[in-house]
């Protein structure tokens, strides 16, 4: 196995010393890139993009060859789960996700698939190891997954949402047909990110977008309990390397110290919230990964880095910070001032790391 050339992602994340502090953007690979838009555009539609491994792989690197980013994510969907479950993916143009069948009863549940994530998802698995092969130990590879909650109120809703009104009927009307969905959900993405892992993935990160739509208790029994099953059922080392898990809970900054303890290595955190006052939630018990305000990059770059200086004086010296956007990327940012982030980042955190 080749020895990775740039570790500062994973020793971040073990809290162990590093010398400046890691980097990478939730939807690096998006959009915003010409030469994203091209390859999609090559690809036909996003699902043949990403069910094609090597322009998932070609895609993964692009931004990469721009920026010094301290680590690659695969490039695919937390949508690939409900899709390979026979809910029929698709895209219209200008708009966000859609399925051909909803799951909103008892009936329903009982009829998804159980997933052989090695042969229903190789695709994925295939542009894992690929992308692995492409890298050759330049920085480490992450996989990910959604949340069983993130996925499922998708699924329930059969779309994206703006009060996810059927998935909250279904919870509080029927919780025992929601726990029903949430525990094959769980069982899917703990054997999907195993197969991710061993394929070759690093590190891995649940995106847990839509957790922070709901109450405390309902956050610990629909989505926060979930989340702790899959991280219990994870391997956490291969090649003799420790395998670190991030959940990130977009709005979930109330409930860190929670998140914290479900066995995780770092806690995601979105912009709310002032990344010190994190840091005091969760101790060193885990790294946190965060958390400037995506839009701060349609400012000037001399704006970009009074921010980036910012949030790093926040956190202050000491270990465990990786740093990134609070969410994804959006399509409309110059691409040039995402260079200036990037390179703010490493230059001005040096000397939080004497
Ligand atoms: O971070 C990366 O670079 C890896 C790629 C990645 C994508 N989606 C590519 C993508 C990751 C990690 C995701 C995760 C994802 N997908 C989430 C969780 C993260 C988050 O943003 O909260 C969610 C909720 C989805 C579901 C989904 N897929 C949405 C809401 C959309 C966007 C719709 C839109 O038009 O903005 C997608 C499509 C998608 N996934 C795109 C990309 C680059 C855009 C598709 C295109 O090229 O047209």
């Amino acid at each position: 196995m080749t020895e990775l050339k740039n570790d500062r992602f994973l020793r971040a994340l073990s809290g162990e010393a590093v010398d400046v502090t890691p980097i990478w953007m939730m939807r690096q690979a998006g959009r915003y890139l010409p030469e994203y838009r091209a390859t999609r555009q090559q690809a036909g539609d996003f699902m043949s993009l990403c069910q094609s491994p090597e322009l998932a792989c070609e895609v993964t690197m692009q931004p990469l060859r721009r920026y010094a980013m301290d680590a690659a994510i695969l490039f695919s969907d937390i949508l690939t789960i409900p899709d390979a479950m026979g809910l029929g993916l698709y895209f219209e143009q200008g708009e966000g996700p859609k399925f051909r069948k909803t799951v909103r009863s008892e009936a329903d549940v009982a009829a998804l698939p159980e997933l052989d994530v090695t042969s229903d998802l190789a695709y994925v698995m295939n542009a894992v190891s690929l992308i692995r092969r492409e890298l050759n130990g330049s920085v480490p590879l992450i996989g990910f997954t959604g949340s069983p909650w993130t996925l499922a109120t998708y699924m329930i809703e059969g779309s994206g949402s703006k009060d996810f009104r059927n998935a909250k009927a279904l919870m509080y009307d029927q919780p025992e047909v929601m726990h029903a969905l949430l525990d094959k959900l769980a069982d899917a993405v703990t054997k999907y990110l195993n197969a991710q892992i061993a394929a070759g993935a690093q590190a891995v990160q649940i995106f847990d977008t839509w957790g922070g739509i709901l109450s405390t208790p309902a956050y610990q029994q629909f989505s926060l309990q979930y989340m702790k099953k899959i991280v219990s059922g994870l391997t956490r080392e291969a090649d003799g390397r420790k395998v670190p898990v991030i959940v990130f809970t977009k709005n979930g900054g109330l409930w860190l110290p929670e998140i914290a303890d479900i066995g995780c290595d770092c806690v995601g955190l979105d912009w709310t919230m002032e990344i010190g006052r994190a840091r005091e939630l969760v101790g060193d018990r885990v790294a946190i990964q965060g958390n400037m305000d995506p839009s701060i990059l349609y400012a000037s770059p001399a704006r970009i880095q009074e921010e980036v200086k910012r949030i790093l004086a926040s956190f202050g010296h000491g270990n465990g910070h990786v740093f990134n956007l609070g969410h994804g990327i959006t399509p409309e940012v110059n691409p040039d001032h995402v260079t200036a982030f990037v390179d703010a980042v490493h230059e001005y955190s040096a000397q939080y790391h004497q």
